[in-house]
């Protein structure tokens, strides 16, 4: 029976670059959409970027540009890395995007009416310059239990942990400024109400690993459940929350209804109905994600969706983290390797493949050992199964495969046989041991045409037949291989229907041989990992590391020339011309369409008391009238009324750009007040 599999990985955060750490979760997800679709199932890999949240707020302003931008340029970054990775997913959304703000509110709407919704005052430090409150990772100062000075927010190398509040001479990372306690209302999830029904999925549900499952009951279920803090107050980057105006929902409320709003947008760009994929007990749920998000998913979620009625998660499959030679992964070693780095100096099919050799159903860190890595990519992949080929793809070429299966002793039937193990061990993410059988199938296959020796076969005319039934056997018992190990090497697989002329794309072409068709000319399938690119991997990320501490704060800019091209600086004048523009601070309080003008929006300027103006601009294309309402732009005062067909224009209002779609008003910052000049 096909069954109908709905597949994440966690969305990750917009603010960084992928790295090799990461993608120990997608090419894991990855590599069980795919062995699921290969199957037959019908199988859908949901993925978004996790886009709010203060981080990006700061980061954007530093570099003097929109959130939107910013987290415009990330995602189109990550979706290139995960793409020269392989990792292919059926939707690539972001948290930040119309269909997640109705969630949200749906999934809200549910919990206040379930009566899980309280409020109350917490105070938090806030930085008075960068008129923010600060995460606990946005504070360093002297511990107070050691006196060790710049240390962590929460916790000292000392091994203590605390609460900001509790550091001596406390600094914003942001600004350097002295943070202050500010008071301020937050929303909470009362966890508590729902304790009994998250103990029951945890203990019966089986969607837990043991380990997870034991651990739950053990710490955060054994004790009464706190209240969970979803909401942030102003300025912080997300969707602010519609019955308490101001506050916004952190960011960890939204990022996993992105999962559900990923869904969605790929329903409606496909035919398909959300309700099907997350409200039907046929359709099975998997999230993939890493240890240190546990709570997250399995505790937060569950009750989440309980309570706005979506299914919950039929498995939560939880990795451990990944450690380069031994060692958390560091810049200063150069072993926290971008993504995009990675790809300069190496294959991605051969970290795909260390990855599944590594992976077990279990929650442990994996180690990557240069030397093991090298290792196993050159003896597994080169040596035992492109060598398969390699040793025959030219003879084939002149041969073809023969008419029927020659006897091979049983190779091929025992390799047969083995799918259903080697495919179990896919299914429970036992990748390790996958792996491990396939490759006790190329053990036995290699023997076989090291002693048909069809090298010399092919010297003797007479042996014709002899070295088609080799190449025949070979390249059949390669091509098993190739099936099974297709959903962690697409590409390999890919390069083996091109050679035989039948597209791999379906589990059981393992278990019938391809026989009387032709074999297209050879082409090189892998190279051997070279230690010195490697080496060099790691010399660029030490550099890249370096350049960015140097950086430091100073964000760099990349601002292009065109605007300046496009318009050349005007002639000199002197104070005196400019003074006559007369450029005053105004509120728009009202904005309309004009009916009869498709460019231009009527707009009514408040220059304080009972001061109006109206300005008719040319802002139709790039603004929405209700999204003008209550802003401060800066007018030019003094110009000369115009009669226009529509009425009287008395003004202009500031703004950049060429024109339509791309016009950008002017701003003040906040405590301008309309009726002021600007000089
Ligand atoms: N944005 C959150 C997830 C929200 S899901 C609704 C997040 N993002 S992340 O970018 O920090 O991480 C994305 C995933 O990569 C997480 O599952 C995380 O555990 C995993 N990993 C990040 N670094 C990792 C390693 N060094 N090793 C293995 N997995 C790691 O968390
Ligand atoms: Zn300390």
């Amino acid at each position: 029976m096909t069954r109908k599999i709905l597949v994440t990985s966690a969305l990750p955060y917009a603010n960084g670059p992928i790295h090799i750490g990461h993608l120990v979760e997608y090419i894991q997800t990855d590599i069980w959409v795919r062995f699921q679709k290969m199957r037959g199932n019908r199988c859908t890999y949901i993925c978004a970027d996790d886009t709010h949240g203060t981080a990006i707020m700061i980061r954007a302003r530093k570099e003097g540009r929109s959130e939107e931008a910013l987290i415009g340029d990330m995602s189109a970054a990550h979706q290139r890395d995960f793409s020269g990775f392989g990792i292919q997913f059926d939707h690539y959304g972001s948290t930040n995007s119309d269909a997640n703000r109705e969630i949200c509110a749906e999934f809200w709407k549910s919990l206040r009416e379930a009566d899980l919704v309280t409020e109350r005052a917490i105070e938090q430090l806030f930085d008075p310059e960068a008129e923010t409150f600060l995460a606990d990772r946005f504070v360093r100062g002297t511990c107070p239990t050691c006196g060790l000075t710049d240390q962590a927010g929460d916790n000292c190398t000392c091994g203590a942990t605390y609460s900001p509040t509790d550091l001596i001479d406390p600094k914003s990372t942001l600004s350097g400024a002295t943070p202050i306690l500010r008071e301020s209302q937050h929303l909470f999830v009362e966890l508590e109400k729902l304790h009994a029904l998250l103990n029951h999925w945890v203990e019966t549900s089986g969607a837990l690993q043991t380990e997870v499952a034991n651990y739950l009951k053990g710490h955060f279920l054994a004790e009464e459940l706190r209240d969970w803090d979803i909401s942030r107050p102003a300025p912080y980057f997300g969707f602010e929350i519609p019955d308490s105006p101001g506050n916004y929902w952190y960011v960890w409320f939204d990022a996993p209804i992105g999962y559900i709003a990923s869904t969605r947008e790929w329903c409606e760009t496909n035919g398909e109905q959300l309700a099907d994929w997350w409200r039907d007990p046929e359709c099975e749920i998997h999230h993939f994600i890493g240890k240190d998000i546990t709570y997250f998913h399995t505790l937060f979620w569950p009750g989440m969706l309980k309570t706005a009625k979506y299914n919950l998660p039929t498995k939560v499959h939880i990795h451990g983290f990944l450690n380069v030679d031994g060692k958390k992964m560091s810049k200063r070693d150069g072993t926290l390797v971008a993504a995009e780095t990675y790809l300069k100096y190496a294959n991605p099919s051969y970290l795909r493949y260390f990855y599944a050799t590594k992976l077990t159903s279990r929650v442990e860190d994996l180690d990557l050992g240069v030397e093991e890595f090298t290792e196993k990519v050159n003896s597994d992949l080169v040596g035992k199964v492109v060598n398969l080929a390699s040793r025959v793809g030219k003879f084939a070429n002149k041969t073809g495969l023969a008419k029927t299966y020659p006897d091979d002793g049983g190779l091929f039937t025992a390799a047969a046989a083995a799918g259903d193990e080697i495919a179990a061990a896919y299914e429970a993410g036992e990748y390790a041991k996958a792996m491990r059988k396939i490759m006790e199938l190329a053990d036995a296959a290699n023997p076989f045409v090291e002693h048909a020796k069809p090298w010399e076969m092919n010297k003797d005319e007479q042996r014709t037949d002899e070295l088609r039934d080799t190449c025949t056997v070979a390249l059949n018992l390669f091509r098993q291989l190739a099936v099974y190990l297709s959903p962690v090497l697409p590409e390999l697989a890919a390069k083996c229907g091109e050679l035989m002329g039948d597209e791999i794309s379906s589990w059981d072409q393992s278990k019938e041989p391809l026989v009387g068709t032709p074999v297209s000319k050879f082409k090189r399938m892998m190279d051997r990992v070279q230690p010195e690119d490697l080496k060099k991997m790691m010399e660029e990320s030490k550099e890249l590391a370096a350049e960015d501490t140097a950086a430091g704060d100073q964000p760099t800019f990349n601002d292009s020339d065109q605007p300046l091209k496009d318009e050349p600086l005007a002639d000199e004048i002197s104070i005196d011309d400019f003074a006559k523009v007369d450029l005053r601070v105004a509120r728009v309080v009202s904005a309309e369409h004009v009916p009869e003008a498709n460019k231009l929006l009527k707009l009514t300027l408040s220059l304080g008391g009972e001061e109006r103006r109206q300005v008719f601009a040319g802002i139709k294309a790039a603004y929405e009238p209700e999204n003008l309402v209550g802003r401060l732009v800066v007018m030019v005062a003094n110009l000369k009324p115009r009669k226009m067909r529509f009425g009287l224009s008395e003004g202009m209002v500031t703004a950049a750009g060429p024109g339509g779609a791309d016009v950008f008003i002017l701003s003040v910052d906040d405590g301008a007040q309309p009726g002021q000049r600007v000089h």
